[in-house]
């Protein structure tokens, strides 16, 4: 199977998921959650035993959701954006085998949210990770409202969100939203013997290990889950959700309300 926007290798039991639009920074459209969505169901098919997640170019992991792309989008079209990008992270925190963020540069907002839904995290030293939605007149809407707060505890989360801070390798690794930081030029080996390791491991036990964790922590996410898409799609069509997003495709600061 081939996609534009995307690649899949699968060697040796290890699917690598690499975003492939690095003129937009591997910012995530419809047409790459969409493949990514085909994507994972293929390396489970194929019965991967460890799954890395990059992004293509110099300087990114994901920069986010397509932002030109939501500028003018209704809540009913939020809504099934938001839809699109949860089945995504769902589906990398349910893949039945270890998902691997391999975090090349600029991870914000929805790319920090399929980072989350990793089970590991590796950066490089150029990584920059943040919920930057703030800025645009929104809140995290791919999962960030859940799953970073269990990562870094509410606190750091709540400042991380109500801030959209942009935090560096060095204070994401203080923070506990990355496990490890490497040098730039060794995160593909580093990650690729990371993922050859746990491919060893014995994959029904790895799996229910998995399984057992993502259980343990679930609670109330699905419910947290579903709200955060309400309150998400609800803000499209707001004056700040507007100006922050006309804003950032005219290159200049936003105005808000
Ligand atoms: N969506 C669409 N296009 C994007 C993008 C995004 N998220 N991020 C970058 N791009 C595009 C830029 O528009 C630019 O395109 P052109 O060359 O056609 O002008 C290209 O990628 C390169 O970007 P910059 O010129 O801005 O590169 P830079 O090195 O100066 O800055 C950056 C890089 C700091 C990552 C900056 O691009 C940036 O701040 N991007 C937005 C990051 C962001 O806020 N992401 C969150 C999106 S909202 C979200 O994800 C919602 C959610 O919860 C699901």
């Amino acid at each position: 199977m081939a996609w534009d926007t995307i690649r899949l290798d699968i060697e040796d039991d290890v699917a690598t998921l690499t975003v492939d639009r690095p003129d937009a920074l591997n910012a995530l459209n419809v047409e790459t959650l969409e493949a990514l969505d085909e994507a994972l169901s293929t390396a489970e098919d194929e019965d991967a035993r460890a799954l890395v997640l990059t992004g293509a170019g110099e300087k990114a992991f994901v920069a986010g959701a397509d932002i030109g792309y939501m500028q003018d989008l209704t809540t009913p079209e939020a809504q099934a954006y938001a839809e699109l990008g949860h089945r995504v992270a769902d589906a990398i925190e349910t893949f039945p085998a270890p998902a691997i963020a391999a975090v090349n540069g600029y991870a914000f907002g929805g790319g920090c949210e399929l980072a989350l839904a990793c089970d590991l995290r590796v950066a490089s030293e150029r990584a920059v990770l943040g919920q930057t939605e703030i800025d645009l007149g929104i809140v995290p809407g791919w999962g960030g409202t859940q799953r970073l707060p269990r990562l870094v505890g509410d606190e750091l989360a709540r400042r991380l969100i109500f801030f959209g801070e942009r935090v560096d390798a060095t204070d994401a690794l203080e923070y506990g939203l990355v496990g490890e930081v490497v040098a730039h030029d060794q995160l593909d080996d580093y990650v690729a013997d990371l993922a050859a390791d746990l491919a060893s491991k014995p994959k029904f036990a790895l799996r229910a290990a998995k399984d057992a964790l993502n259980a343990a922590r679930e609670g109330s996410q699905s419910a947290g889950l579903a709200y955060e898409r309400r309150v998400w799609s609800g803000l499209f069509g707001t004056h700040d959700q507007r100006e922050g997003m006309k804003a950032f495709v005219e290159k200049r600061d936003p105005t808000f309300e």
